[in-house]
């Protein structure tokens, strides 16, 4: 190999392989804040992927939560958080989040994948089973990796397949195992048997913890999460929410009794070796909050519209069921829409397609989700024109038929 600073043959060739397989990712700079429309190359186009779910990112007070909490804390919290890291934000923050929760505590961390990853090593516990759902997210994947328990990796939702598997791992010995889901699948946008999973975990005396990235400020009453809309506040051990997505900021919290906070302080990597949280984020998240407790209609906005997509893309002739998801754990007032059309190529070209026709939907490939399956995963905030949608939903429809892709019926019999 050359110098360094001639390039890199050999990771050159390996890109123009994945570029040849239709699986290259390029990323694409939005001018301006996110928001229900956004700027890209000097066009304004509908956004409908982002998890800005409230469209509480460019909100005004976010935006002025965020500035303020820089000029009175600082650009940095300057160290980790049992050095010097701890600012009176941080502790704010995190008493608004355990009240917004309904738990005894929370602790931030500086994203969810950095929570996930921390909950998960500080839980798992060598010699011990960590049991994740096989459509997890890729943070507690790689929470699982390196926690060094054993890896227990159930059927999707299937509650039945972990209580046979926790069954066959009991031991007087053993620690408890971890149990961890998602609350709602993030590229799936399906709901985990959170009920079952409760009874599953008391049965085999498991602690469960929820991932609710997707679910806080979308689901359960006052956007209280998948937890609190199935009724099992209080059922769970931890509780993963992020502040980047719905609330419209950065990073994440756990939300538990104080006896998990304070081993997750004493046991969490990802907080002991890493730079607290900035000021900004925690005050963009403080607001955040505020709008969402002051403005608990955004949430039956984003519910209304989440069901408006769904009923105009199958009248638009646009199939919804995904290969391997359960229709009934569908929650219709989820804003994750998945519209699968199988392969890498004809989905990138239908994203290309909306794009030239003012609509930014991106398309999600391998390693995201498994070949074949490749989809537009749509998402819509509680801040889009029902008129936007109903357009959208149109041209959506003609660009899956563009590119081939499948149509309600034939996705429907997979
Ligand atoms: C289910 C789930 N968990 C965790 C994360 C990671 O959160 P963050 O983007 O804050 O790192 C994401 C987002 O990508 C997610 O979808």
């Amino acid at each position: 190999m050359g110098r360094p600073a001639d390039g890199d043959p050999v990771l050159r060739a390996r890109l123009d392989a994945l570029a040849d397989d239709g699986l290259l990712r390029r990323l694409r700079t939005l001018e301006g804040p996110v928001g229900p429309r956004a700027t890209v190359d000097g066009r304004e186009l509908l956004l409908l992927c982002g998890n800005d779910y409230l469209g509480l990112a460019g909100h005004r007070e976010v935006r002025e939560g965020a500035a303020a909490a820089a000029l009175a804390h600082g650009g940095g919290a300057g160290s980790s958080r049992l050095i010097s890291g701890t600012l009176t934000i941080h502790e704010q923050l995190e008493h608004e989040l355990a009240a917004f929760e309904g738990t005894d505590a929370a602790l931030l961390f500086g994203a969810g994948y950095l929570a996930n990853v921390g909950v998960v090593g500080a839980l798992g516990e060598r010699g011990g089973v960590v049991a994740s759902d096989a459509l997890n997210h890729a943070s507690i994947i790689d929470g699982v990796r390196l926690s060094g328990a054993e890896r227990l990796v159930y059927r999707h939702g299937d509650w039945e397949h972990l209580d046979h598997e926790l069954a066959a791992r009991r031991g007087p010995s053993r620690p408890p195992a971890l149990v961890i889901t998602d609350g709602v699948f993030s590229m799936d946008g399906d709901v985990a048997p959170l009920a079952e999973l409760v009874e599953v975990c008391r049965r085999h005396g498991a602690r469960l913890v929820v991932d609710e990235a997707h679910g806080t400020g979308c689901l359960g009453p006052g956007g209280r999460g998948a937890v609190a809309a199935a009724g099992l506040e209080g059922e769970v051990d931890a509780i993963v929410g992020t502040l980047g997505k719905a609330l419209g900021a950065s990073g994440a919290y756990v939300a538990a009794h104080r006896d998990v906070r304070d081993w997750l302080v004493n046991r969490a990597r990802t907080v002991i070796f890493s730079t607290a949280p900035a000021p900004a984020a925690a005050g963009a998240a403080l607001a955040a909050l505020a709008v969402l407790r002051r403005e608990p209609e955004r949430v039956d906005r984003l519910r209304a519209n989440a069901a408006l997509i769904r009923d105009e893309l199958r009248a638009a002739g646009v199939g919804l069921a995904v290969p391997g998801i359960r229709a009934d754990r569908v929650d219709p007032a989820v804003p994750i829409v998945p519209v699968v059309v199988g392969a890498a190529e004809a989905t990138m070209a239908a994203s290309e397609q909306l794009l030239a026709d003012g609509i930014y939907l991106q398309g999600i490939r391998p390693p995201t989700v498994a070949a074949g399956t490749c989809r537009l995963r749509l998402t819509v905030s509680s801040e889009h024109d029902p008129a936007q949608l109903r357009d959208a939903a149109h041209r959506i429809g003609r660009a899956i038929a563009t590119v081939g892709g499948p149509t309600g019926e034939v996705v429907a019999a997979t």
